[in-house]
């Protein structure tokens, strides 16, 4: 029946097939937020295989801070954003229980993304090294140099990572499982064409 709709009024149908996707500014929030994560954790394991007395391994941390806490600030844009404009509805096809899985997950993600940085920064600046983000300009401190905090900070750090590895490996699973195994096009919901399932 509403395909007819659509074979007669194009027009209708861009308007249906456009309710079925993230808004533009979220979906550009998501890609810009997967490739940060895509490069900031390699970085992050080759920056702690360097020697840390070598001058230029100073350079590859502040990178990976800088990378880091624009995560953070991309976060935080996007979940106002999100809060005001919602999500488009999921398709019908899908079943509550992966419809719960899918809530849990997403937000799950979103608190790892605040606290990956957060555990970061707490690390550096409690261990008094401060973040000259991308070279440009020194990130203030909002807490004092201490060393059993930073300490706390880089504890957290390291456990969270694991919980980040996990989280994405499922998400991105989640994602191959509805298109080729369900064949329930999710993909086109974060990218540029979605249609009804
Ligand atoms: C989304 C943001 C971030 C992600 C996903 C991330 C991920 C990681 C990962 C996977 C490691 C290696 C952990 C390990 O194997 O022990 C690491 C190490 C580290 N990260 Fe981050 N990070 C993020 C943001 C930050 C920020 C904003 C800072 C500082 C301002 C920071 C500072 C550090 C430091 C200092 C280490 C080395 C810890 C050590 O071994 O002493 N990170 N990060
Ligand atoms: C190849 C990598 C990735 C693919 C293919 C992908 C794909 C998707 C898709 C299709 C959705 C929409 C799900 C729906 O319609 O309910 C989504 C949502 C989401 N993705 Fe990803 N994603 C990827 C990487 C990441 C990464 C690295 C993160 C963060 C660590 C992330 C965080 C999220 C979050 C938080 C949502 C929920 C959006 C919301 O409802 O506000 N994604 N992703």
């Amino acid at each position: 029946m509403s395909s007819s709709i659509r074979s007669v009024d194009p027009s209708k149908s861009a308007l249906s097939s456009h309710a079925l996707r993230y808004s533009l500014g979220l979906r550009v929030l998501h890609w810009l937020t997967a490739l940060s994560m895509f490069i900031v954790i390699p970085l992050a394991w080759y920056m702690t295989e360097l020697d840390r007395h070598n001058p230029v391994t100073e350079g590859w941390f502040n990178l990976h801070k800088s990378i880091g806490l624009t995560v953070f600030l991309l976060t935080l844009i996007r979940v106002f954003t999100r809060l005001s404009s919602g999500a488009p509805p999921l398709p019908e096809r899908i079943p509550t229980f992966e419809r719960l899985l899918a809530r849990i997950g997403h937000r799950l993600l979103y608190v790892i993304l605040f606290a990956m940085p957060i555990s970061g920064y707490v690390n550096s600046y409690g261990g008094g090294h401060p973040v000259n983000w991308f070279w440009l300009f020194r990130i203030p401190a909002v807490i004092p140099v201490d060393h059993w905090l930073g300490h706390l900070g880089g504890q957290i750090h390291g456990l969270l990572a694991w919980a980040t590895y996990v989280l994405i490996a499922g998400h991105v699973l989640a994602v191959i499982y509805h298109q080729l195994i369900q064949r329930v096009d999710i993909l086109s919901r974060m990218t540029v064409s979605a249609r009804r399932n």
